[in-house]
């Protein structure tokens, strides 16, 4: 059954992007890459051949392919990425282009990519920190214990919860929240598949605004929110973060080291005093440039969640 419900979703067409930086870029540009949704990234090492001709060598977390990484690798890397829908680059692109200067891209539709279905296929319910438990959707296992449940349909924006930068947050999220409901509001920043808006709510806070970059993935959040049981007290947007979105009680923004860096202000801005501000999406060589910047703006580093790769942080605004 749940099989062929994942046969049915599986997009036709996928956007192929491929793009070439130097070496010293790989992390932060499978980052990128990752962070916008794409199910799989290949490397090649044009001084070296082709690597990986079988498919991705990377599918979610960085780790998989320390033991690959030539020890001579040249200047630079190609890095190919698979994207659902057709042109979803078209936004991207440019985005790419200021992140990485000089990068070399290229883009192409193809079509649909089996592994990627596979992966779906194999998508387990997974316990995440203490207390969440989360399902795909028809694949709710007889025995929950006391955990709560956080369905999620098997589509295509990032946050399954199988990845380190999402379990960060969530983790994060249930220390927060402790033994009490989650005060106030929540601004989710790059909600994907809206699982830490929804963990939020499902954890009493009252109201969530999910922001991301296209209506696609904002129509599987809501998706999602309906299935929890939250669909009311979540509102989605694809406008772009500023100082105007308002002000929130606990923000999320599990993006990229640099795009976070960028937003410092606003997000800052937007967190209410006495409010939490949760980041993650960090390799871990950015780990100290991301706590400067954001305690130079009076901020307190409050929690600290760390794998080999992926840092996520909590920053506490004081009250006055
Ligand atoms: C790593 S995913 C995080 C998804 C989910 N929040 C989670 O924690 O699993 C990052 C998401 O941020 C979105 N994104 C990237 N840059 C953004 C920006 N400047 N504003 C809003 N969303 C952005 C991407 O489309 C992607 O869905």
């Amino acid at each position: 059954m749940y099989n062929e419900a994942v046969s049915d979703k599986a997009p036709a067409t996928w956007t192929e992007v491929t793009a070439r930086v130097a070496v010293g870029h790989r992390d932060a540009l499978v980052a990128w890459f990752l962070n916008r949704g794409a199910s799989g990234v290949q490397e090649e090492y044009p001084s070296l051949g082709t690597l990986g001709e079988d498919g991705p060598v990377v599918s979610g977390c960085l780790g998989e392919w320390d033991d690959e990484e030539p020890d001579n690798p040249g200047t630079d890397v190609v890095i190919r990425a698979w994207i659902p829908g057709p042109g979803v680059l078209n936004v991207g692109k440019v985005a790419l282009q200021r992140t990485f200067p000089g990068v070399e891209v290229e883009t192409r539709e193809v079509g649909d990519r089996n592994w990627n279905r596979k992966w779906l296929e194999d998508w387990q319910t997974t316990s995440v920190g203490q207390r969440f438990l989360v399902c795909p959707a028809g694949k709710v296992p007889r025995d929950t214990g006391s955990r709560i449940l956080l369905h999620l349909t098997p589509g295509m924006a990032f946050g399954t919860g199988t990845h380190f930068t999402t379990v960060g947050c969530l983790e994060i999220l249930e220390e927060i929240a402790g033994d009490g409901p989650l005060p106030g509001r929540v601004l989710d920043v790059g909600t994907g598949s809206g699982i830490l808006a929804i963990g939020a709510l499902l954890l009493r806070s009252s109201e969530a605004l999910g922001l991301d970059l296209e209506d696609d993935i904002l129509n599987e959040a809501r998706t999602n929110a309906e299935l929890n049981g939250v669909g009311e007290r979540f509102v989605t947007s694809a406008q772009a973060l500023t100082a105007g979105t308002g002000r929130f009680d606990l923000v999320f923004a599990n993006l990229i080291a640099q795009v976070i860096l960028d937003l410092a202000d606003i997000l800052t801005h937007v967190t209410a005093r006495g409010g939490h501000l949760v980041l993650s999406g960090i390799l871990l060589c950015h780990e100290d440039e991301i706590i400067q910047t954001f305690e130079s703006r009076g901020l307190t580093l409050s929690k600290k969640k760390r794998n080999d790769d992926w840092v996520a942080m909590a920053f506490a605004k004081p009250t006055l």
